[in-house]
């Protein structure tokens, strides 16, 4: 613990003491323990491990010059697993236990809490799994919701810095109408293959496109996608996408900036016409892309001429991080306060 160097974390498994576990069973949700266990033991029928009956979220807690830690925005997350559940089959897990949860893993592990100016922050994962039994293609009766927290770095080596994202045509990562609008392990492994190309060319991460057309932006990878050009923030309009909280932050905050907010398809080609793009994500916050690159239509999309962030893009990261940090007033009572 002491060795810990938390102005040089990568976004990576440090342990920590204790983990957070609730029981569905029965029809209804147990009490919510704590353990320093940080193994499950599963049965080998369970629909989590056979037909991806299972879901997980992310957020992140940031110590304050105050003191007080202060937790983004949990409710969304709370809401977001909510609608995931919603979409495959399972029990929804009350906002209020996940809030308390959530509160529990943080406390209980206080003093993995990176320090004020470090940069870093503790990252929590609330992870929900079918545990029970089915050989058929049928949603399980029990489940287990994990929180477990981690201190972390930035996401993207090198942090607040452009990096360049590729698409690659020969890959989807979901269906219009599948399970991208959820957070689900499934969407994760299926971009896995396509992450690994992207990183061996030198990619940040990949930049899909919509599977149907192929012809508008859906997202990053791990993050949603962003644009900048004429005062106007841009983001995309698709069935296919992870409702971002950071997104949606950033469309307030860019708003109260006096920016206008769009929020609709965006086109490849409309990618040259961009004075600034990003990454958003809660691992990701904002990651400048320098340039785009479309490598089986030969296209490039240069997004910074000078490789460096764009004022914009810079501004919205400060602000961001402002308020998590509680340096800014949280004016939106985004911050579960402890
Ligand atoms: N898109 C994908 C595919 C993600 O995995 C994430 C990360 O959670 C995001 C977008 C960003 O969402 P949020 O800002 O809620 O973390
Ligand atoms: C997050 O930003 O919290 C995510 O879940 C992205 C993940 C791929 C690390």
């Amino acid at each position: 613990m002491n060795t810990l160097n938390w102005s040089e974390l990568s976004f990576g498994y440090i342990p920590t003491d204790y983990n957070i576990r609730c029981v569905y069973k029965d029809g209804k949700w147990g009490e919510i323990e704590a353990t320093t266990d940080t193994t499950i033991s599963l049965h080998i029928a369970a629909t989590s491990l056979h037909y991806g009956q299972e879901a997980f979220e992310g957020l992140k807690a940031f110590m304050g010059k105050d003191g007080k830690i202060r937790i983004f925005r949990p409710e969304e997350n709370a809401k977001r697993l909510q609608n995931t559940c919603d979409g495959i089959m399972m029990p929804k897990l009350p906002v209020e236990l996940f809030m308390e949860a959530v509160k529990k893993a943080v406390v209980m592990n206080k003093r993995f809490v990176p320090p004020y100016g470090s940069g870093a922050s503790l990252y929590i994962r609330p992870l929900l799994v079918g545990t029970s039994a089915q050989v058929g293609v049928k949603p399980a009766d029990e489940y287990l919701f994990v929180i477990f927290v981690t201190p972390v770095g930035p996401y993207f080596k090198g942090g607040f810095q452009t990096t360049p994202v590729v698409i690659l045509r020969q890959y989807d990562r979901a269906a219009p109408l599948g399970t991208g609008t959820y957070k689900v392990g499934g969407n994760y492994a299926a971009g896995m293959l396509a992450g690994e190309k992207a990183h061996q060319m030198g990619y940040s991460a990949v930049l899909y496109l919509d599977a149907k057309e192929k012809k508008y932006v859906d997202e990053c990878g791990p993050a949603n996608f962003f644009g900048i050009k004429n005062n106007t923030y841009v983001t995309p309009e698709s069935t296919s996408i992870l409702p971002s909280i950071t997104n949606k932050s950033l469309m307030q905050l860019a708003k109260d900036m006096g920016m206008t907010v769009e929020r609709r398809r965006i086109s490849e080609e409309e990618l040259a016409t961009f004075e600034e793009a990003g990454q958003c994500g809660t691992a990701a916050v904002i990651s400048p892309i320098s340039k785009i690159d479309d490598i089986d239509e030969n296209k490039s999309y240069i997004i910074s001429k000078d490789g460096q962030p764009g004022p914009i893009s810079r501004k919205l990261y400060e602000k961001l991080r402002a308020i998590q940090y509680g340096d800014d007033s949280d004016i939106y009572g985004w911050n579960a306060v402890i």
